[in-house]
């Protein structure tokens, strides 16, 4: 097990469209591992395998609160075949934009096929966190972020103040 360094915004990387995992094997299962512990230190509620620089169809989520037990879920290839038309808002963060948080609408309830650790077909009725938490980390796997959610003026703030942070911590700097 190990825990990976994250990819934060601006990286281009996070624009990728991650592709459909081919074969869930020892090294799928190796990774989504390395993912549950890289959310859990970080820490977060859901994990997309882009967010780590592997651009697949993968995504763990964990909604346990603190001290509950760990019921750490993973999703293969998930895909979105029913959403409601009710919908909800919640005040969401992202572990590839630190501390910003912003209030984002979304369906309140979704319909996911996707296939389980052991490469088994599933379906899951969500709504909830667990709803949102599924089309945030969905929309990872199409290079959209949770910031495409809000409005231009905010989302250009929040894009140059990373911009800026990116540029100050680039090598080859040198502070006396
Ligand atoms: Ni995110």
């Amino acid at each position: 097990m190990s825990i990976k360094p994250l990819i934060i915004l601006p990286d281009p990387i996070l624009r990728q469209v991650s592709k459909p995992v081919e074969r869930v094997d020892s090294d799928l299962r190796k990774l989504a591992v390395d993912m549950l512990e890289t959310m859990y230190d970080a820490p977060g509620i859901g994990l997309a395998a882009i967010q780590v620089g592997e651009p697949r169809r993968l995504l763990v989520i964990d909604l346990a609160k603190e001290g509950e037990e760990p019921a750490p879920h993973v999703f293969i290839n998930p895909e979105i075949l029913e959403s409601s038309d009710q919908r909800s808002v919640y005040e969401e963060g992202c572990l590839s934009i630190p501390d910003y948080y912003a209030e984002v609408e979304r369906p309140a309830a979704v319909r996911v096929k996707y296939l389980d650790r052991d490469g088994k077909l599933q379906e899951m009725q969500a709504e909830g966190l667990m709803a949102t938490c599924l089309q945030h980390e969905i929309d990872h796997l199409n290079g959209v972020l949770f910031i495409d959610h809000i409005s231009k003026l905010k989302r250009d703030m929040v894009v140059r103040k990373f911009k800026k942070l990116a540029k100050d911590k680039a090598p080859g700097k040198m502070v006396g």
